[in-house]
């Protein structure tokens, strides 16, 4: 059966550039009804804890301090969406696919296109995620573990992209996360790095994707903002991959200064072993994240939040 295309203006260059070019296309899904406020508040009250994250931070400039964790409890999906239209808070809604069989539908899609189109490519563990946002809100400078691409439903963004390599984003830097001994927000930022970005105005109806790792920060306009990202893994992602945790562990347990990134052959075979015997043997210790949850969503507090007694939250 065919079906309505998602991609709507995808040329033979694209194949080539994917996923070693920043790629901007048009699609259709900011008008599917899998994006409406009805829709989207009945996926807020049914997604379960560890799939969401609220957050607040400064507005005005990069302050990974400023970050805040809150939580969704005792309000409607319709009132936080009030929330988060006259607050400065977002919402994060993680793994929707395997919430709801609608956004499953358009993840499988959007990737069954993909793959029909650019030759070889074949991905695996594709995920979706949700972010609706305040007007003016940041996403700060960060890098993605995964193949990404952002997707706009409604409001419009600045999006930046940087190049993949140092000094916008230095190997250790990357080891750290893929160790999970830091957050993605870590990756260091320098204001002048923006001379440097690819920077795109994404409307509705428009999708960006960047090449792997690429770091990248978000600045609102002044408007509600719905957008969706999608993240996915090829053999190639998953073997470089591989090269940070094998490097980073050479680094801190091997005492190799400055370790390269092996492509194929036995140098990869040896980076794959080392990276797996060390995950799969427990030598990493289980570093899982944790949240200080500091604050509820509250359409009528002020910012669309109200402070709360603290708490953490393992993740
Ligand atoms: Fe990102």
């Amino acid at each position: 059966m065919a079906q309505e295309p998602i991609i709507l203006d995808w040329q033979d260059k694209h194949a080539e550039l994917f996923g070693n070019h920043m790629i901007r296309l048009k699609h259709r899904l900011h008008e599917s009804p899998i994006f409406t406020d009805e829709a989207l508040a009945r996926l807020i009250e049914r997604i379960p804890r560890e799939h969401y994250h609220v957050n607040t931070m400064n507005q005005e400039f990069h302050d990974p301090t400023s970050w805040r964790d809150g939580e969704i409890s005792g309000v409607s999906g319709e009132e936080v969406l009030a929330a988060v239209r006259g607050g400065k808070i977002w919402v994060l809604l993680q793994r929707v696919a395997e919430v709801d069989a609608g956004y499953k539908a358009a993840l499988d899609q959007v990737f069954a296109e993909f793959e029909e189109k650019v030759p070889g490519l074949k991905t695996f563990k594709q995920k979706m995620s949700i972010l609706i946002s305040s007007p003016k809100i940041q996403v700060y400078y960060h890098c993605d573990i995964p193949g990404q691409s952002l997707w706009q439903i409604r409001g419009r963004k600045r999006v930046y992209i940087y190049p993949n390599t140092a000094p916008f984003l230095r190997q250790e830097a990357m080891e750290k996360i893929v160790l999970n001994e830091a957050d993605e927000q870590d990756t260091p930022y320098q204001p002048w790095f923006d001379d440097y970005a690819q920077i795109v105005d994404l409307e509705p109806g428009e999708m960006l994707h960047w090449p792997i790792n690429g770091p990248h920060r978000v600045v609102n306009y002044d408007c509600l903002n719905i957008s969706f990202t999608t993240e996915h893994w090829t053999t190639a992602l998953r073997n470089r991959y591989a090269n940070h945790y094998a490097n980073g562990i050479l680094r801190r347990s091997f005492g190799v200064s400055n370790p390269q990134i092996s492509e194929a052959g036995p140098a990869l075979w040896a980076k794959l072993a080392l990276a797996g015997a060390h995950r799969f043997t427990g030598m990493q210790k289980k570093n899982r994240l944790t949240y200080k949850v500091d604050f509820r969503v509250d359409p009528k507090a002020p910012f669309g939040m109200r402070d709360i007694e603290a708490y953490e939250l393992a993740k």
